[in-house]
């Protein structure tokens, strides 16, 4: 296991974002990782695990632990024509896809060059040329973070979805440890109708031709890291209602789209490209100029400068087409979450939705081992600390943040849902389910499924603007995006407020 204090992630972000974290450790095997979940110290600090760092936006030095895996190995298995390959989530996915061409076998061809890890791989389904890699995942094998314990899980119990899978939610426990893969052994026909990949084909092509082709196609839109760095497509492709697109295309003619179902997808490097951000510059944050879904880095941009040249595309492009973009790549930031008291002492007073926190040092001894005792009542939530507790303490101040968070998750599960079907019920809205995390970057979600995922962080917020996201959230059972639609629906259940109240809740922190 390898541990480093203070160190420069600036190889660990293919941005090349000159951040450091206050611990980066790398584990290498299953044992180390299950040693450093049982650890004391690890189990209260704070930590997110990264890859390469491919899909990753540092907004500032992660006070906390970085973690990295060093699992490698790939083990093959073969069953009749099926090839099942078992790799370590440490190891480079494109080392996959050429051991596998190699051989002989067929499959991950469309997805060659992409950067990052495995592990990464099957958390964000990375996608490309009409192939995503769940096409080919069979299980994925995770450490349970609080617990240590393993599971596997088979692909259909990933919940994978466009860029999306269940080990990507905010508050997902899980770490993955290994993907099991399942590949052909016969080379099938390969999947070349999209875009301009068929053009630079030969006939009849074999899955090196189109691992080549896509290597072409890849450099010649996407910048090379260690040049220029970039994370790939920092957008997603927006899915808008057939209303809405008959609409856009009333206006913009030429519109390129691919059909999904009932739904359009829309390419957003062209949405940014009508903007006029192609090749934009904004210091050293920029718009890639062959491909405007890329956002770069040309030398000493910080997290936040291509933050807010994103926010400034997302604005431009929601003005223009009534679409709003949501980032492929996911912001880290350290802050303990938004309205979180940044230091608890025994000033601190904080009053959330259903309770007040007030904490107290204790005259006398706590029992041997216990730092804090917390007991909540009738709205009171008191922490009562060891007379030894020293607030300047790291550790301390996690627990604390710990403790405080852990609360207002039951709280959350005790309240929200209650007050979410009886807003639905009010104004007539269905939706499928609804759950409680502990998002940092967003208020709450809605999935195309129509679960409602909400933050406890919310209740943090004063009552109306609780409501307001439970409606914003709800609305979204029938208007997908933030079109004229949606904001429509929003401003009629909200008396007319929507957006006075969507400024209010920006003076709070998150989107
Ligand atoms: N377009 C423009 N202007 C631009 C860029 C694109 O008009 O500056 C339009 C063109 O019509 C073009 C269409 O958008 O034909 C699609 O562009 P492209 O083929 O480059 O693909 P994309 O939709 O922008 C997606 C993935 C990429 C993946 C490619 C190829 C997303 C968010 N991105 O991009 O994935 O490589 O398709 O399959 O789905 C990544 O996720 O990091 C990534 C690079």
């Amino acid at each position: 296991m390898l541990i480093h204090e203070n160190y420069s992630l600036r190889h660990y972000n293919t941005f090349g974002i000159d951040v450091s974290a206050r611990w980066f450790i790398e584990y290498a095997d299953d044992e180390d990782l299950s040693r450093l979940l049982r650890d004391e110290y690890f189990s209260h600090c704070k930590s997110i695990h990264i890859g390469k760092g491919s899909n990753l936006l540092f907004l500032k030095n992660y006070d906390g632990i970085v973690l990295h895996s060093g699992i490698g190995g790939m083990k093959v298995r073969e069953e009749g024509d099926d090839i099942f390959l078992r790799v370590g989530a440490g190891i480079l996915w494109d080392d996959v896809v050429i051991f596998v061409l190699k051989q002989g076998w067929s499959g991950p061809e469309n997805l060659s060059f992409i950067p990052g890890e495995v592990g990464a791989a099957a958390v964000q389904n990375i996608g490309a040329y009409a192939s995503e890699v769940k096409d080919f995942i069979h299980s994925v094998e995770v450490m349970d973070k609080y617990t240590g314990h393993g599971y596997a899980f088979a692909a259909s119990e990933c919940n994978y979805e466009y860029r999306y899978s269940r080990f990507k939610e905010d508050n997902s426990p899980f770490i993955i440890t290994h993907v099991v893969f399942r590949f052909s052994r016969n080379q099938g026909r390969c999947v070349t109708d999209y875009g301009r990949l068929y053009d630079d084909l030969p006939d009849c092509p074999t899955p090196l031709d189109v691992r080549e082709a896509v290597i072409r196609l890849r450099r010649s839109k996407i910048p090379d890291p260690s040049e220029l760095g970039n994370a790939g497509s920092f957008f997603m492709n927006p899915v808008v209602s057939p209303q809405q697109f008959v609409e856009i295309q009333s206006r913009f003619k030429d519109i390129p789209y691919y059909s999904l179902g009932e739904q359009y997808k829309i390419p957003a490097g062209w949405l940014i490209e009508q903007c006029g951000f192609k090749g934009f510059r904004q210091g050293d944050a920029g718009v890639y100029e062959r491909q405007a879904l890329v956002l770069v880095n040309h030398g000493k941009a910080t997290g936040a400068d291509i933050a807010r040249l994103a926010e400034r595309i997302v604005e431009k492009v929601q003005s223009r087409f009534a679409i709003r973009l949501t980032p492929e790549v996911k912001y880290i930031s350290a802050v303990a979450g938004p309205l979180v008291p940044k230091i608890f002492s025994e000033e601190t007073d904080l009053q959330t939705f259903s309770f007040r926190l007030v904490i107290r040092r204790s005259d006398t001894p706590l029992r041997l081992r216990e730092h804090f005792r917390i007991s909540l009542r009738e709205g009171l939530l008191v922490v009562l600390c060891s007379p030894d507790t020293c607030f300047e303490e790291r550790a301390i101040q996690w627990q604390l943040q710990t403790i405080l968070r852990n609360v207002l998750r039951d709280e959350a599960k005790r309240l929200l849902p209650v007050r979410l079907s009886m807003l639905a019920e009010r104004h007539g809205f269905i939706y499928e389910d609804s759950k409680v995390n502990s998002a940092r970057t967003r208020w709450g979600s809605c999935s195309g499924r129509k679960v409602i995922n909400l933050s406890c962080f919310l209740l943090l917020l004063p009552e109306h603007l609780i409501d307001y996201i439970l409606l914003h959230e709800l609305c979204h059972t029938k208007e997908m995006n933030h079109g004229t639609g949606f904001w429509r629906l929003l401003d009629e259940v909200t008396n007319g407020s929507a957006h006075r109240l969507r400024k209010e809740l920006k003076m709070k922190g998150m989107q």
